[in-house]
């Protein structure tokens, strides 16, 4: 009786220590593919929406996603890929963001040439895995790093002044997810809700006005639940431009 009940107590102690090593363990294991076409870096067509910015954002090391796109949330979250084969394979890989849909060959990513060869050790690596064309990864989320940048609002090309306004974000560091936008006019503080129309593009029919417009951001961190309202310090100039940027004067982190 006593033997048993101290192999009782030395399976419970086994629970634990695999309970405590999964959460230790933040990586989750997967593929990774990369985009067919000879571009080094990132696409101009991407789901996302961010145009010509797609293609050299966070140095070309960008990526598709299939499930992590996440009907757009996932548009610009950034993400830790390091493959598996340790004889090729760096240990920390690469870091991508994410601007575009895609699915192949069962990978949660397609990255970049550029990204996708970067996991290796060497040039040589890179070229080996390139040849490889899909491997095992393993991945987390982590915060994106733009050091020259804070996050900034691109008015979108579709926008139309003053009747339809559409704009994306950019450079927007963290590791949360922004799920909803307010714009008011800060005269009145007339306030609506936007809508993700597609991918990062944010949009609202006859936006506020009658003033510069502040943009309302909700965050959350999809685990616990835990949402909070961020509102830059600069706002959207009253007699905004499509095509133009606006440099919302904070970063997150
Ligand atoms: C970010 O915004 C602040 C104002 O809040 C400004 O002083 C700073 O120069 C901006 N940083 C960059 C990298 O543009």
């Amino acid at each position: 009786m006593a033997f048993s009940l101290r192999h009782v107590a030395f399976i419970v102690f086994l629970l634990v220590l695999c309970e405590t090593s999964a959460r230790a363990a933040t990586f989750t294991s997967s593929r990774a593919a990369y985009y067919p076409n000879s571009d080094q870096g990132g696409t101009s067509v991407g789901a996302c929406g961010y145009g010509s910015f797609g293609v050299n954002l966070n140095g070309g090391d960008v990526s598709a996603a299939s499930n992590l796109y996440r009907d757009g949330v996932g548009c610009g979250a950034c993400y830790q890929v390091i493959c598996t084969n340790s004889n090729i394979c760096s240990t920390n890989g690469v870091t991508v963001a994410i601007t575009d849909s895609g699915a192949s060959d069962s990978a949660d990513f397609i990255l970049s040439r550029h990204a996708f060869s970067g996991m290796g050790q060497t040039a040589d690596s890179g070229a080996s895995l390139l040849s490889l064309g899909a491997v095992n990864i393993q991945y987390q989320r982590v915060s994106c790093n733009y050091p020259n940048n804070n996050l900034s609002f691109k008015i979108d090309e579709s926008s139309n002044f003053p009747s339809y306004l559409a704009f994306v974000i950019w450079f927007q560091q963290g590791t949360k997810d922004v799920i909803a936008i307010q714009l008011c006019e800060t005269l009145n503080f007339n306030c609506k809700l936007l809508d993700r129309s597609h991918g990062a593009v944010w949009a609202v029919v006859s936006p506020p006005s009658g003033g510069p417009l502040s943009v309302r951001m909700l965050l959350s961190d999809g685990i616990d639940g835990d949402e909070t309202w961020v509102v830059p310090t600069n706002n959207i100039p009253q007699n905004w431009k499509a095509g133009d940027v606006y440099d919302s004067g904070i970063q997150l982190n």
